[in-house]
């Protein structure tokens, strides 16, 4: 489904990544996990076009999109939840959640915000509240809700656990998990390794820039946990 082949990506003069080759097949939950700084989210962001690579190819159920805007990549099915929880914080709940389905007619749109309000009872509690009022867990809710509204066919995660006490964790995975089983494919990051390994079938390791190890989530388990620790 993503092809990505030698990517380099550079920040001024200064790389980020040298040299990215990785493969999400459809059906798969994928896992980026390395320690702060790798370059998890500048993988993610180049993915989703919001930085430019400077060489390598990327392509997307067999179309090139190594140059197509973060647009287009939306409308081929690439659906993305940032880092860091950024959601809208004086919109609504709704509106933020919405936003996200934005370029569906209004029936889609109320049946995406009845299917997710199912999956996160919170949703409909909070409807009216301005996003940013709410807890960190809660707004990374509102964050990968965002990104399921419009039904993408790859979902990206940029570190959804990162900051989240165990009770988010949980029910963070518990939502990815019923994502696997309506069939997204999904590639995700984390530097918290241990949840993520719960829910990934395959794994690449990054380290400055590079991809160190990749595999089964058997064959990285143990790399990918020393790198918690660096
Ligand atoms: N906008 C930016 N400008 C300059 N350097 C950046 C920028 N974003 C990230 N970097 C640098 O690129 C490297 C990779 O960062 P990043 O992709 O954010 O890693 P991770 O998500 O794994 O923590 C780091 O050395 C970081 O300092
Ligand atoms: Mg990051």
């Amino acid at each position: 489904m993503l092809t990505v082949r030698n990517l380099e990506l550079h920040y001024g003069g200064i790389a980020a990544l040298r040299g990215i080759s990785i493969d999400v097949q459809k059906g798969e939950t994928v896992l980026l996990v390395g320690a702060n700084g790798a370059g998890k989210s500048s993988l993610i962001n180049a993915v989703i076009g919001l930085v430019a690579s400077s060489q390598g190819v990327m392509s997307f159920n067999g179309k090139d999109i190594t140059r197509a805007s973060c647009d287009a990549r939306a409308r081929a099915g690439i659906g993305y939840s940032p880092e860091g929880r950024r959601v809208f914080p004086t919109m609504s709940v709704r509106d933020n959640v919405l936003s996200g389905a934005c370029r569906r007619g209004a029936v889609l749109q109320r049946d995406a915000w009845q299917w997710l309000c199912g999956i996160f009872p919170l949703l409909s509690e909070r409807s009216e509240h301005p996003a940013g009022q709410l807890s960190g867990g809660q707004q990374q809710v509102v964050a990968i809700a965002r990104a399921m509204a419009s039904s993408p066919k790859l979902l990206l995660l940029d570190e959804p656990f990162l900051g989240l006490a165990p009770v988010w964790i949980a029910r963070i995975s518990e939502a990815i998990r019923h994502m696997q089983s309506r069939g997204t494919t999904i590639l995700m990051t984390e530097q918290m390794a241990r949840p993520a390994l719960k829910l990934a079938t395959r794994g690449y390791v990054v380290r400055g820039g590079e991809i160190r190890r990749s595999g089964s989530i058997e064959e990285i388990r143990e790399v990918a946990l020393a790198e918690e620790y660096l």
